[in-house]
């Protein structure tokens, strides 16, 4: 049976994430926390679609998530319960995500759906409907204990950003840094009002610019989004070109960490796309985060 999941199926859906969780090789382990996090943000977000489907004795053994996307996209999600016969539940969960996401689609153009890679159930599901690979990412998490301690390089220092400070310089700079990695794309003034000025989710606070001398050359950009867990989103983070590999992010980010423990988060995370040709999670591993997950992203047109 396939129906809409609801706050009564919270239980059946912790369970469900452990079971995938634990099934694949994942290096963190299991946060009760992030699968409730995931499962109430679905649950009560308008617009966003969650169903799980069930065996005949009543467990919840696949879900599939919908939620519109940039660019005209769907974006879907899903997984299967490892000890279910798999095959089916995938594709029958398939099949209906696809309906669904053609009823729904209204603008949307193609859907866009991730998968783990060690979920062989939920990704060989996503390959036999003739997705096409499309990128990916991972997912990493500071817990803000053992912080690093990374002091600027001489002549650089750091501040608290002012996101109505120059706006044109940290636009500039913002499309300088993002300009040659995947996915990115070139911010306007109006995207910059948006996602900096008029977003109730950035944490200036928390985020910071480093200056060499008075110019500015990188910067953090942190956000914090409801959820059961305290937990701080870096959305943002670059160095201009010629400035790179000389410690100038790893102060910035050790900066950010300390700010971060000393706030009360418990949690750090950001996403790094799969093919950045920095390969920033190097730094990254090296400052104390870990992998959380993996994903590869599909793309399918919506006819
Ligand atoms: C990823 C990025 C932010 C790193 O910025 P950076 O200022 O070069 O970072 P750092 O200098 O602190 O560290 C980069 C490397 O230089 C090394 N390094 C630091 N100081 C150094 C020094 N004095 N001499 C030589 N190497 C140094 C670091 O150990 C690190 O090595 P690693 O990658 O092997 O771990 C930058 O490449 C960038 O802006 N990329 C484009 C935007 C982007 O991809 N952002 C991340 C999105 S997830």
């Amino acid at each position: 049976m396939l129906r809409s999941l609801t706050q009564a199926d919270c239980a059946a859906w912790q369970q469900l994430a452990q079971a995938i969780h634990d099934a694949h090789a994942h290096s963190a382990p299991f946060s009760p926390q992030a699968s409730l996090d995931a499962f109430h943000g679905s649950v009560d977000c308008s617009g966003t679609q969650l169903m799980g489907t069930f065996s005949e004795s009543g467990t919840l053994v696949g879900y599939f998530r919908l939620r519109p996307g940039r660019r005209s996209e769907l974006l879907g999600a899903g997984g299967v319960h490892p000890d279910h016969p798999g095959r089916a539940t995938g594709s029958l969960l398939m099949t209906a995500m696809l309906e669904q996401a053609r009823r729904t689609a209204g603008g949307a153009t193609r859907i866009r759906v991730s998968a783990d890679p060690a979920d062989r159930m939920w990704t060989d599901a996503v390959l036999a409907r003739g997705f096409a690979a499309d990128g990916g990412a991972i997912t990493m998490e500071h817990t803000l204990r053992g912080l690093p301690s990374m002091p600027p390089p001489e002549g650089f220092s750091i501040a608290p950003l002012d996101p109505a400070h120059q706006p044109q310089v940290m636009l500039a700079l913002h499309n300088e840094v993002f300009a040659d990695v995947p996915g990115a794309h070139h911010w306007s003034a109006a995207d910059w009002q948006e996602q900096m000025l008029a977003k109730p989710q950035l944490r200036p606070d928390l985020s910071f610019t480093i200056s060499h001398g008075d110019r500015p050359v990188g910067y953090l950009h942190a956000e914090e989004w409801p959820g059961e867990r305290r937990e701080v989103w870096i959305a943002r983070v670059g160095t201009r070109r010629e400035y790179r590999q000389r410690g100038v992010a790893g102060a910035l980010l050790s900066h950010f960490l300390s700010a971060c423990a000393r706030a009360g988060f418990e949690v750090a995370g950001l996403a790094v796309a799969l093919g950045n040709p920095s390969r920033p999670e190097n730094l990254y591993t090296s400052l104390g985060f870990h992998v959380e997950s993996r994903a590869f992203d599909y793309v399918l047109p919506l006819r």
